[in-house]
């Protein structure tokens, strides 16, 4: 079984297509974190995890979510990340969570998708030619993917080095804390009042006390309120105006075929 999560579309894009060619089922783990669900999830054939990266590792969230949860039937499982290119630390802490589980880590795949944070000043997001090229190449290496999960073969990557855990391990948190404020956050009066922003944030940290949206303090930013906005309503103080609101099923369809 094919689980994933995903804020802007490249991660379903991969999982979707992974689960459609191998003939396995996939399973968006969103409605399960928002209402903490953590009922069993069975599968007979190996599970494929599928992620985004934030910050050099697993959505947070989403790693606290798939330790808790029981994953029954088969003892493999294989993870696909999905990256603006670097996937950090989180190959070693997908293997520490599978033997943690007492289930056995079958490596992982990376795919090299478009950006799709606004609020970075060091990583900008690309034009829409580049991010059709990233789409393009990523669905070319899907099947070579596959054909290794048919195998039950291993997924090689590169090394993680011990000094990107150095790095990584401690300052994460602290830029989880103090660089991710959700406050800046704001809609426009071009907002509906649709309510897909709440539907959408994976932390439920989106409440309407009145026609437009609110947000609590615990936001991972993965930008599924701000890119998925039908009216492009919604804000980040003023690092986001004028800037390109990233959804991959705005410019690709499911075999990765530009729409425009
Ligand atoms: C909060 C946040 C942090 C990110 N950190 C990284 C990172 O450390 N390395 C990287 O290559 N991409 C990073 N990205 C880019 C995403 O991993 C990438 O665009 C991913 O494919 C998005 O998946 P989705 O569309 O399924 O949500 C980050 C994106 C967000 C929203």
């Amino acid at each position: 079984m094919v689980l994933f999560f995903s804020a802007t579309g490249n991660t379903e894009f991969i999982a979707d297509n992974i689960a459609k060619d191998i003939g396995d089922e996939s399973l968006d783990l969103l409605e399960r974190i928002k209402r903490s669900d953590f009922s069993d999830i069975y599968s007979e054939k190996p599970f494929i995890i599928c992620a985004p990266i934030y910050v050099c590792e697993m959505p947070r969230f989403l790693a606290a979510y798939l330790k808790k949860v029981r994953l029954l039937g088969n003892r493999l499982v294989y993870f696909v990340f999905t990256s603006g290119g670097y996937t950090g630390i989180a190959p070693v802490l997908a293997k520490r969570m599978v033997r943690k589980k007492g289930m056995i880590y079958m490596g992982r795949a990376e795919f090299k998708m478009p950006r799709n944070y606004p609020l970075s000043d060091r990583y900008r997001l690309l034009s829409d030619e580049e991010d059709m090229e990233r789409i393009r190449a990523s669905y070319r290496k899907i099947p070579r993917v596959e054909a290794l999960i048919k195998k039950e073969k291993y997924l090689k990557g590169r090394h993680v080095f011990l000094f990107e855990l150095m790095i990584t391990l401690p300052y994460n948190p602290l830029w989880v804390r103090y660089n991710q404020p959700s406050k800046p956050f704001y809609a426009t009066d071009k907002c509906i009042g649709c309510h897909k922003c709440e539907k959408v944030c994976p932390l439920n940290n989106i409440y309407f006390d009145d026609k437009y949206p609110k947000w609590k303090s615990s936001c991972a930013h993965c930008m599924a309120c701000y890119s998925s906005c039908p009216k492009e309503a919604i804000e980040y103080g003023d690092k986001t105006l004028g800037k390109k609101r990233y959804r991959l099923d705005k410019y690709a369809d499911k075999e990765g075929k530009a729409l425009h």
